[in-house]
């Protein structure tokens, strides 16, 4: 019988930002985003959870090869974003505010080209401790 089980992998990456939409007024930006719109940047300490969900191989007893999937984290998201600036920096957040919501989406989108497609990946990004996001897909 086939048994699907859920692995996860974490990582961590810091990196700066600042939430500011364009079309708004510097004191419309202000009041919605607070103290992530200071027009100097700020970080945050961004704790990463990548859980992947397929059938444990009956040969090897794996879901996937962590190894495998540490480096394509490594490859996707800690090289591009760990110690930078994501507004200027990274060229997905060029014209997206890099809010939690659209830095976890763009993860998703990075590592699931990497991951086949028996597999379901679901991706939590942790802005603060307090702060987290989730994304599937859907
Ligand atoms: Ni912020």
């Amino acid at each position: 019988m086939t048994r699907k089980v859920a692995v996860f992998r974490t990582a961590h990456f810091n990196a700066a930002h600042r939430l500011n939409v364009p079309q708004w007024t510097d004191e419309q930006n202000k009041a919605y985003f607070g103290l992530c719109n200071n027009a100097n940047y700020h970080g945050h300490n961004y704790e990463l959870e990548v859980k992947v969900v397929g059938a444990v191989d009956e040969v090897s007893g794996y879901v996937i090869d962590m190894k495998v999937l540490k480096t394509f984290i490594d490859e996707e998201v800690i090289e591009a974003f760990d110690h930078k600036n994501l507004n200027l920096d990274v060229p997905d957040f060029a014209s997206l505010n890099p809010s939690a919501e659209n830095i976890v989406w763009v993860i998703w989108e990075k590592l699931r080209k990497r991951i086949d497609n028996q597999f379901e990946l679901s991706v939590r990004l942790y802005e603060t401790p307090r702060n987290f996001v989730e994304f599937n897909g859907k």
